[in-house]
């Protein structure tokens, strides 16, 4: 809504520090960690004010469509959609991605996983564009963040549920000009690729399901998340394998490639991937320093 709009549209006698204070009281009163941090979160979300706009904001009336708004997001939270869910939409890097429960909500650690993708791809001199996959994209948190960030790349975004595609392609639309550099394709990990770009991708990077079936995660993870987009198997490094078994075929000569992992997961990935044949094997710490992406380069 823009400033305009606002003036326009008719104002109930609600101040948004009412509201703010009634999701604060309602959150609290159900035990939620931070109920003064989420309230202001789901006050910026419903009156479309951010930061410290938001302060301002709070002795203004709301209109009646902010506080259905308003009120939906917080019973939703209240129901226990994750916050992120409820909000419909969560911050990462430069994006403000649209999300819900057909694709995991992008993790801070993942931000990382595009600080390596830059990295590699300023290393790599193969001829431009470089072609970049995101394998398992979701919401296209990471591919899209690649394809906004990076000047001459094309970029291809993977998944085998159609579902998260469609969440990924209404991000896409978000993308303005940008998006001219990405393709989306649905099916499982390289099957959709065209033949023709085996050996021409200048960077692979992927943040696989990597959860073994008999792990604890909160519950709000379990209810809420797909299942699809956590659960790799009974060990939790299947797709992981998967993919850097066939990476080799894909990668440029001089590409290279980045998975994201959980961190006791990394000593033995990297070893497999020695084994495989690859090169240049590194393993990178996430925000909170610990191992969490290998990332390595193909030697034939
Ligand atoms: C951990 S989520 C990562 C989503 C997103 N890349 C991110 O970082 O937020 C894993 C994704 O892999 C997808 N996936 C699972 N198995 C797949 C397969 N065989 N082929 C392609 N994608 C797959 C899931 O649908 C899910 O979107």
């Amino acid at each position: 809504m823009t400033p305009e709009d606002r003036e326009r549209t008719p104002r109930e006698e609600v101040l948004w520090r009412q509201l703010y204070q009634e999701a604060k009281e309602n959150l609290a009163s159900r035990d939620f960690e931070v109920p003064d941090m989420e309230a202001r979160w789901i006050v910026e979300k419903a009156s479309g004010y951010q930061g410290t706009k938001s302060t301002s904001v709070m002795d203004e009336k709301a209109s009646t469509l902010e506080i259905k708004h308003f009120k939906a997001i917080l019973e939703k939270r209240l129901a226990g959609q994750p916050l992120q869910y409820a909000l419909g939409s969560w911050g990462f890097r430069n994006l403000d991605l649209y999300i819900d429960n057909r694709v995991l909500i992008p993790r801070p650690e993942t931000e990382v996983l595009v600080d390596i993708a830059h990295g590699l791809l300023s290393g790599c001199d193969t001829e431009t564009p470089h072609l970049v996959v995101d394998l398992g994209t979701g919401s296209g948190a990471v591919g899209l963040s690649i394809a906004q960030e990076c000047e001459d790349v094309q970029v291809f975004l993977t998944d085998n549920s159609q579902d998260a595609l469609k969440v990924a392609a209404a991000n896409l639309t978000g993308l303005g000009n940008d998006a001219r550099k990405v393709n989306i394709l649905h099916g499982s990990w390289f099957e959709p690729i065209p033949q023709e770009h085996r050996k021409s991708f200048s960077l692979i990077v992927a943040n696989p399901p990597y959860i073994s079936t008999d792990e604890h995660l909160p519950r709000e993870v379990v209810d809420w998340e797909p299942h699809a987009a956590l659960y790799a198997g009974k060990v939790g490094t299947e797709d992981i394998e998967k993919i850097i078994t066939e990476a080799h075929h894909w990668l440029h000569p001089k590409g290279a490639m980045a998975i994201e992992m959980a961190p006791r997961q990394t000593e033995a990935i990297a070893q497999k991937a020695k084994e495989i044949g690859y090169s240049n094997i590194e393993i990178h710490k996430d925000l909170a320093k610990k191992d969490r992406i290998m990332s390595c380069r193909w030697k034939p």
